[in-house]
């Protein structure tokens, strides 16, 4: 289908919270060390919000800074995607916790939940609404507080995530801006990444609270090996849909899991493909469905994007989830 109205990205914005924890920390709580962790995932130290920073203040404060760069009133805002695992409460959304706190009043919104994908999941969906010509702009946030989701006794995950948010302004655009995306799920398989307990399966107890039922559960080794391949799929199929190769991509912005990952999917990409990968994972970790807005703000503070730029987004999550975007910088 040939669109007349385009999406595009023209606000980007990020927020960290203060505190950091690094792997000399994680020494001292679990047995583990700096060497392992910076080597078996790349990442060095990761942020940790305070007790009373919600997921829905990271947020706030992404789309603050992303709507100040696409110079856009919150009160012209007209929807809102928050991608997030964490959410402050089961309900109400995120979503309208923010639409509250940035004064957007015109907005409607909801959360997405699709863990590391989550970001895709949402940029897509929102997408959609603006090409359609439903709305005249999105809010798309990705926020995420992984720290409460975190079993802090368990060194197989307490290295490897951290907190944080980012977000992006979508506005039609003549020229394309979201040029591709595609998204998937394979729910046969959800029980190698998950967080069992606080659903109606297992509703929070005693029981579930002591046997650490509320934190994400991960088979490392295996989720390793299907993100290498589903994102490299993903990522060739998101090139292939915009009517590009590998070689003509400008910068990738990955989910930030581990470096690992990364290297082995930008390796199979092509030659190259490596250099112009942006990474910021040894500072942050996974922040799950915040990791790749955040880059993205980064990568554009960092001068690294520029105008006509064709930048390829792709993530892995738990679902198991995917998805895969090339975005055209305007
Ligand atoms: N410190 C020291 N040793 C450790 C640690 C640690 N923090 N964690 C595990 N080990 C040990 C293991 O016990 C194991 O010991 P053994 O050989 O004596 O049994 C050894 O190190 C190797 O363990 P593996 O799990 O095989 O290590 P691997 O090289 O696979 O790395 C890791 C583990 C980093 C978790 C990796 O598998 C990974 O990154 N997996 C994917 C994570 C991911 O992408 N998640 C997706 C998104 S998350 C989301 O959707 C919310």
């Amino acid at each position: 289908m040939t669109k007349t109205i385009h999406a595009a990205i023209t606000g980007v914005g990020h927020y960290a919270p203060a505190k950091v924890l690094t792997n000399a920390d994680l020494e001292k709580m679990v047995d583990t060390s700096d060497e392992w962790i910076r080597t078996r995932t790349g990442i060095r130290e990761r942020r940790i919000a305070a007790n009373d920073e919600m997921t829905s203040d990271m947020g706030v404060a992404a789309a603050r800074a992303a709507l100040a760069q696409a110079k856009l009133d919150p009160a012209d805002v007209e929807a809102i995607y928050v991608a997030t695992c964490t959410p402050d409460m089961i309900f109400p959304s995120t979503a309208c916790l923010i639409q509250a706190a940035l004064g957007a009043k015109r907005a409607y919104g909801f959360d997405i939940s699709s863990a590391c994908a989550g970001f895709i999941m949402a940029l897509d969906t929102a997408a959609a609404a603006v090409e359609s010509g439903r709305v005249r702009n999105a809010l798309v946030i990705g926020a995420e507080k992984l720290s409460v989701v975190t079993d802090w006794t368990s060194r197989d995950t307490c290295v490897l995530f951290g907190d944080g948010a980012g977000a992006v302004v979508l506005q039609p655009s003549p020229r394309p801006g979201l040029r591709s995306s595609l998204l998937g799920v394979d729910g046969n398989q959800a029980e190698i990444l998950y967080i069992p307990a606080g659903g109606c399966k297992q509703p929070s107890s005693e029981e579930t609270v002591r046997a650490h039922r509320h934190a994400i559960h991960m088979s490392g080794r295996e989720t390793f090996k299907i993100a290498v391949n589903t994102m490299q799929e993903a990522a060739q199929e998101a090139i292939a849909r915009a009517g590009l190769t590998a070689d003509q991509i400008d910068c990738m912005i990955p989910h930030q899991a581990n470096y690992r990952i990364v290297d082995a999917v930008a390796k199979r990409l092509g030659p190259n493909v490596m250099d112009k990968v942006f990474l910021n994972l040894d500072r942050y970790g996974n922040t799950s469905a915040a990791s790749i807005p955040i880059a993205l703000s980064e990568a554009v503070a960092a001068g690294k994007v520029k105008s006509g730029d064709k930048i390829l987004m792709v993530a892995f999550g738990g679902g198991l989830s995917w998805g895969g975007a090339v975005v055209e910088w305007l």
